[in-house]
């Protein structure tokens, strides 16, 4: 059986635990106050634990936290990532007055270049940061065709990720290799256009595509 981890049960950790389970997947969900069931957990039945634990106990690992501090917290598990594929979905915000996230918090560089940089023996995946959570494991939800994105690179490390894409529904021909991480600059700096999005459309499954 397929085993992945998620850390994170909010809107994206519980929405990719469905689809990930609905795919056959056997789920860890990292939470930080390991409780079983987790007060207001929406999502299938999957494994509670602390994030040390579910990164130790599964080879690909995705980070469905807060942007703005996963690097610190995911450099503070260093050890138990190396030789493991992390997934990362996360947007790195500033929050303005209001705790809107608007802006974002490494305009120069990006978050997956710097995971990558702190954790060398881990495989640093970008991906799925483009679109609302529904679509990540529905993109079919959609009128016109998504694309997810691709960075990283470890080339191998991609295609373990795009094949769990394709396992959340995504089809091949829709996932788009940007390249090395350096094009996590651009899939991050995608976020810009997202509160403009929701203000004026709101909260409505979307994503940020290519059309050829
Ligand atoms: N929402 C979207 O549509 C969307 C789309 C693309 C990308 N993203 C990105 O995906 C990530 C998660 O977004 P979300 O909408 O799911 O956020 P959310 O609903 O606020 O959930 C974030 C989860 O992270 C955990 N968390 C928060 N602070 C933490 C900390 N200091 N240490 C450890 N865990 C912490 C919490 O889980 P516990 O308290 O249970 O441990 C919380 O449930 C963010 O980086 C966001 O930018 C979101």
């Amino acid at each position: 059986m397929k085993q992945i981890a998620i850390l994170g049960a909010g809107r994206v950790g519980s929405a990719l635990a469905a689809g990930l389970v609905q795919a056959g997947y056997r789920v860890t969900v990292g939470i930080r106050s390991v409780e079983n069931p987790l007060p207001g957990w929406t999502g299938p039945e999957v494994t509670f634990a602390d994030h040390a634990s579910a990164v130790r106990q599964n080879p690909i690992v995705i980070n469905a936290t807060p942007g703005d501090t996963s690097l610190e917290r995911l450099s503070l598990l260093k050890s138990e990532l190396r030789g493991k594929v992390l997934i990362d979905v996360s947007n790195a915000t500033r929050r303005d007055a209001t705790g809107a996230s608007m802006s974002l918090l490494y305009p120069d560089e990006s978050l997956g270049e710097l995971l990558q940089a702190a954790l060398p023996e881990t495989s640093v995946v970008k991906t799925l940061n483009t679109m609302m959570f529904t679509v990540m494991v529905d993109p079919k939800c959609l009128a016109t065709r998504p694309t997810a994105f691709l960075s990283g690179n470890d080339e191998e490390a991609k295609s373990t990720v795009a094949s769990v894409l394709e396992d959340l529904g995504w089809p091949s021909e829709w996932i788009e290799d940007l390249g090395d991480m350096t094009s996590a600059r651009g899939a991050e700096a995608m976020f810009s256009v997202v509160p403009f999005v929701l203000r004026q459309f709101g909260f409505r499954p979307f994503a940020l595509t290519i059309s050829r």
